[in-house]
């Protein structure tokens, strides 16, 4: 399909090749993560919702929106990427809640699980810190980690291995903006 004009005026006319997830699929699909997630954690218990920025920034604030439960918001920054399209394979840790999440239902909301990387090197310091249970909930996941430390307990859809922008994901930090997830044209 032929990319918009309105798409084009946000990328600045670069070229879409292809929407993956289209804003209307990611919505129905939200939805139904925030079901399952009310559904799976018990009632009258404490849960924080916590996001790994910058990349989960959108994903969360639509996630949040349909969990039917009281919760608290906070956010990690990790990262695990320079500027290019390849995972380095490191892991720092810029930003971390101050108060404590021990005793809480903690969901790490992540956009995408693509190397595994970051969840295989955050997990191990959030468990240390004595959450009642710790799960990830992530948007994208491209099932090429070979080991996990931990899997995501919640996925939104099965990513193919491409380099995807949108919906939070950027390249060089463009296109977060976009409301679809999609590839772009080199
Ligand atoms: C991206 C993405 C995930 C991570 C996934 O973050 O948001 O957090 O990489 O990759 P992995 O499974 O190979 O570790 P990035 O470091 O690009 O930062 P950003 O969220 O600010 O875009």
């Amino acid at each position: 399909m032929p990319t918009t004009a309105e798409t084009l005026a946000r990328t600045g006319g670069k070229h879409i090749s292809h929407v993956l997830f289209s804003e209307e699929q990611i919505a129905r699909r939200v939805a139904e993560l925030g079901e399952q997630i009310t559904r799976d954690i018990p009632e009258g218990e404490d849960i924080l919702v916590l996001g790994l920025l910058k990349g989960s920034f959108i994903f969360l604030s639509d996630l949040v929106r349909e969990i039917r439960r009281p919760i608290e918001v906070d956010f990690l920054i990790v990262s695990s990427y320079g500027s290019g399209t390849e995972s380095s394979g490191e892991v720092q840790l810029l930003y971390a809640r101050q108060a404590s999440i021990e005793g809480k239902h903690v969901i790490l909301v992540e956009d995408i699980v693509d190397s595994g990387t970051t969840l295989n090197r955050l997990i191990p310091i959030l468990e240390t810190r004595g959450p009642r249970s710790l799960e990830v909930c992530a948007l994208l996941h491209k099932h090429i980690a070979k080991e996990m430390v931990r899997d995501a307990k919640w996925v939104g859809f099965d990513c193919p291995q491409e380099f995807v922008i949108g919906y939070g994901l950027d390249h060089s930090e463009k296109y977060r903006h976009l409301p679809f997830v999609g590839v772009i044209e080199p």
